[in-house]
């Protein structure tokens, strides 16, 4: 298990530009297993499930080039239509391709899928969509659903970004119209229909609750992934609790405005402009109560970040999850370091204290590990981070660019 170590007290100053988001990356990737002709994916970020998804590509018998952060996917020799055990648990993100795959081959498995350990995270909306679809379970391998695919209604009893993802792009192999209701809104799902019209898909009404496909595979197309606003929004919230000003260039204001709004609240100035986001920290007090929500609300992925900024604001912050059942693996790390955090399930009340010190922690979660290192830069002395791995699944060059900063940050 690799270390990331950080010694703190010291204010950031500088800028850095924002990678390309993880999360759109994801399922663009898995979206060109559905083209019919090659298809480019820039600016992808360079991270440990990124690789991961072009690994599948490969195995899938696509023909995949890297260049830089630009990903060339020729997806005309794809001929399997399952991913093995192995692959699927290297990530969240294998989900995604069961859609493009029942879209093209009319079959797919729908095997549970790897990812951060949040809470259960089934996968049953996006079997319920499938069936709705038209895909039957095979009555020997229930993960395996198969048919000819007709479009139709769908409503989502909760808006999951995954499943709207992944009904969409199985959308694409029906024939007629398919109709999804309580859709997610995130920017990422915005990106990747973006990314499918270049392909001469028809979809329309993504970004509001109800997505419009006509059914009808992609041809060929580039897209470009939009900025990662979950780094931007981490970066951010490094900034108000180390101190400082950092400048996010390429981050997009309009897809952070609830975490923006509420470092505003907390005593930050925030400049957004058309280039980016420049935050400059202050005298932090506690914004009330937080609570996570779908987009647009306060997102779930910046809720240990968050949290780590508010461990130092005066006063008492009240942080509710409520997308996943289990996402406060953090506080223990924070407690280390000398935090005044109080859990009750998935509730989280912080009362602000004036000094954090280094200490020895673990993460245990992509964001979790981020929201360590957020602490730590705030904290006197060292704090060493196990399990940087996580840190490394969805943050690219996470050392680099703290120390691009100014901070003190290295690994082992
Ligand atoms: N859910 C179900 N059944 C389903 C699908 C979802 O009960 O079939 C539940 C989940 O268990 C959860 C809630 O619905 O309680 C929301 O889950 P959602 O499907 O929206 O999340 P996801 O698609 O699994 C993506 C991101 C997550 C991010 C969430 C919410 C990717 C690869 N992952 O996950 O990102 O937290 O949306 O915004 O896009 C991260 O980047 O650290 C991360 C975890």
């Amino acid at each position: 298990m690799q270390s990331l170590l950080i010694r703190g007290g010291k204010p950031l100053a500088g800028a850095i530009t924002i990678s390309g988001s993880k999360n759109a990356a994801l399922p663009m990737l898995a979206a060109a297993a559905a083209f019919r002709e090659p298809c480019l994916i820039r600016g992808c970020p360079a991270l440990t499930d990124v690789d991961a998804a072009v690994e599948i590509l490969g195995y899938l018998g696509a023909n995949v080039k890297r260049c830089g952060c630009d990903i060339e996917v020729d997806p005309r020799k794809i001929h399997r239509w399952e991913i093995p055990r192995a692959l699927m648990e290297k990530m969240r993100g294998s989900v995604f391709f069961s859609g493009p795959l029942l879209a093209r081959f009319g079959k797919c498995s729908l095997a549970l899928p790897g990812g951060c350990p949040l809470g259960e995270r089934p996968v049953n909306y996006h079997a319920a969509g499938f069936a709705a679809l038209g895909a039957t379970e095979h009555p020997d391998r229930p993960d395996v659903h198969q048919g000819a695919l007709q479009g139709t209604e769908i409503t989502l009893p909760y808006p999951s970004v995954g499943a709207t993802e992944n009904l969409l792009m199985a959308a694409l192999g029906a024939s007629g119209v398919t109709v999804i209701r309580n859709a997610a809104r995130e920017p990422e799902i915005v990106c990747l229909c973006a990314f499918l019209r270049r392909g001469g898909c028809k979809i329309t009404g993504d970004g509001t609750g109800i997505i419009r496909i006509a059914g009808g595979l992609p041809g060929s197309g580039t897209a470009a992934v939009i900025p990662d606003r979950m780094e931007a929004a981490t970066f951010a919230c490094a900034a108000a609790c180390a101190g400082g000003r950092v400048r996010l260039t390429g981050a997009i204001h309009t897809h952070l405005t609830a975490v923006l709004d509420a470092l505003e609240t907390m005593g930050c100035a925030v400049d957004r402009d058309a280039a980016g986001i420049t935050v400059t920290a202050g005298e932090l007090t506690a914004p009330g109560i937080i609570t996570t929500a779908p987009y647009p609300g306060f997102p779930t992925d910046a809720q240990a970040p968050f949290m780590a900024a508010v461990l130092r604001a005066k006063g008492e912050t009240e942080i509710r999850e409520t997308v996943f059942e289990s996402r406060m693996h953090h506080i223990d790390g924070f407690r280390a370091m000398g935090a005044r955090v109080e859990q009750t399930e998935n509730t989280a009340r912080i009362t602000g204290v004036n000094r954090l010190c280094g200490a020895e922690t673990t993460a245990s979660d992509l964001r979790g590990g981020a929201a360590l290192a957020i602490a730590a830069l705030g904290a006197r002395g060292q704090t060493r981070i196990r399990g940087l791995e996580h840190i490394r699944r969805g943050y690219e060059n996470f050392a680099g660019k703290l120390n691009a900063l100014g901070a003190e940050v290295w690994t082992e």
